[in-house]
C-alpha cells in the first residue's frame, strides 16, 4: 500500500501531520512518500506540480492531498497558481468520480446554521465529475470581441462540453452508490438553459434503464440549491457536473455544521484515488494549531475503503471520530457551549486514543 502524501499549503501540513498519526496507529504497513504540491512547490521548485510530485502521484495506489493555495500567489501566471496542481492531477490521473458526503454528526446539529429538525441525521453524498465541464473545456481565453454587445471591446470565454461516454460513467457511478444507500439519484442540470444539461439529462436517463431499482428524479440546479437548504434530508445521492458540484459541496458542508468535517475522494476507473479534505488551505489560521483535522482524517478512512481494501480500518476511524465528538472535544470551528475546545493536535492525538 503506497501512498503519496501531499500536505500542500496553509493549514495543509498540520492536517496531514494528523492523518498520518491516526493512520499509523492503525497496526497497518504502508509505504509513505511525502512530496511538495501547490505554492510549497512553487517554492521549492518553480512549479505547483512539479514532474517528481506528479511522478509519485502516478506510482502510488493513493494520495493524500492537504489543502494548496494563498492569497500571495493569486498574482502569478494561472499555469504557476497553486490551485493548477490539484486540476492538474485530477486531470493526469483520470479522477473523474468525486464523492463528498455530507453528513452531520448527531453531536454537532447545533453547529449548523440550519435548524436542528432540518439537518439531525443528515446523510447526503454529492457525487460530482471532477475532469470535464467549463473547468477543462477548451477553448479558453481572452480577446477583442468580434460580436456580442461590446465588439471591439476586451472580453474572456470559456467552454462548458460533455460527452457521452463521461456522462454514463459518472451516471454509473452515481447509480452504484445509490444502491448501496437508500437508491436515490438526483441528477442536477441546467437543461432548461445549456445544450450540454440538456446532453447530461438525457444520457443519465438513459444510463438509469440499466439500474431500475433506483429512483431518479432531475432537477435544475437552482432549484438543487434550494432545495438543499430548504429540505435537504430529501436528497440520497446527488450526481452532477464539475461546476455544479463544486457550489453545492460547499453549500451541503454547513448543513453538517463545518467544512471541517467533511472528507473527499476523487477516483479513476482503476480506483487509484485522492483524498482531501473538502475545505482549502485557510491560510488565514495557518501555523496557530487551530484547524479541524476530521476532514482529513475522515478522508484517510475514505481512502482505506476506496483505493486500499481496507473496509474494517475505515470504520475503526469513523468510529474513532465519533467517539471524540461524543466525548465533546471540539476545534473551534465546531464550538458550542458546554463542550471542550482543542487544537489541531489534541483532537488528532484524541482520534489515536479513541482507537485504542
Ligand atoms: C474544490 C476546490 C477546487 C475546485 C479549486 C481549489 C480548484 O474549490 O476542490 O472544490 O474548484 O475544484
Ligand atoms: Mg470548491
Amino acid at each position: 500500500m503506497k501512498i503519496a502524501v501531499l500536505p500542500g499549503d496553509g493549514i495543509g501540513p498540520e492536517i496531514t501531520a494528523e492523518a498520518i498519526k491516526v493512520l499509523q496507529a492503525l497496526g497497518l504497513k504502508f509505504e509513505l512518500e511525502t512530496a511538495p504540491v501547490g505554492g510549497a512547490a512553487y517554492e521549492a521548485a518553480g512549479h505547483p506540480l512539479p514532474e517528481a510530485t506528479l511522478n509519485l502521484a502516478k506510482a502510488s495506489d493513493a494520495i493524500l492531498f492537504g489543502a494548496v493555495g494563498d492569497w500571495k500567489y493569486d498574482q502569478l501566471d494561472r499555469p504557476l497558481r497553486p490551485e493548477q496542481a490539484i486540476l492538474g492531477l485530477r486531470k493526469a490521473l483520470s479522477l473523474f468520480a468525486n464523492f463528498r458526503p455530507a453528513i452531520c454528526y448527531e453531536q454537532l446539529v447545533d453547529a449548523s446554521s440550519l435548524k436542528p429538525e432540518l439537518v439531525a441525521g443528515l446523510d447526503i453524498l454529492i457525487i460530482r465529475e471532477l475532469t470535464g465541464d467549463i473547468y477543462f473545456g477548451q477553448p479558453r481565453g481572452r480577446r477583442t470581441a468580434a460580436d456580442g454587445h461590446f465588439p471591439g471591446a476586451e472580453e474572456a470565454f470559456d467552454t462548458m462540453r460533455y460527452s457521452r461516454p463521461e456522462i454514463e460513467r459518472i451516471a454509473r457511478v452515481a447509480f452504484e452508490a445509490a444502491r448501496k444507500r437508500n437508491k436515490k439519484v438526483t441528477s442536477v442540470d441546467k437543461a432548461n438553459v445549456l445544450e450540454t444539461f440538456q446532453l447530461w439529462k438525457d444520457v443519465v436517463a438513459e444510463v438509469h434503464r440499466d439500474y431500475p431499482d433506483v429512483a431518479l428524479d432531475h432537477m435544475y440546479v437552482d432549484n438543487a440549491a434550494m432545495q438543499l437548504v430548504k429540505a435537504p434530508k430529501a436528497f440520497d445521492v446527488i450526481v452532477t457536473g464539475n461546476m455544479f458540484g463544486d457550489i453545492l459541496s460547499d453549500e451541503a458542508s454547513m448543513l453538517t455544521g463545518s467544512i471541517g468535517m467533511l472528507p473527499s475522494a476523487s477516483l479513476n476507473d482503476k480506483k487509484q484515488g485522492l483524498y482531501e479534505p473538502s475545505h482549502g488551505s485557510a491560510p488565514d489560521i495557518a501555523g496557530k494549531g487551530v484547524a479541524n483535522p476530521l476532514a482529513t482524517i475522515l478522508s484517510a478512512a475514505m481512502m482505506l475503503r476506496f483505493s486500499l481494501g481496507q473496509p474494517e480500518a475505515a470504520d475503526r476511524i469513523e468510529a474513532a471520530v465519533k467517539q471524540v465528538l461524543a466525548q465533546g472535544l471540539r476545534t473551534p470551528d465546531i464550538y458550542s457551549a458546554g463542550t471542550t475546545k482543542v487544537g489541531t493536535v489534541q483532537m488528532g492525538d484524541a482520534v489515536v486514543n479513541a482507537l485504542r
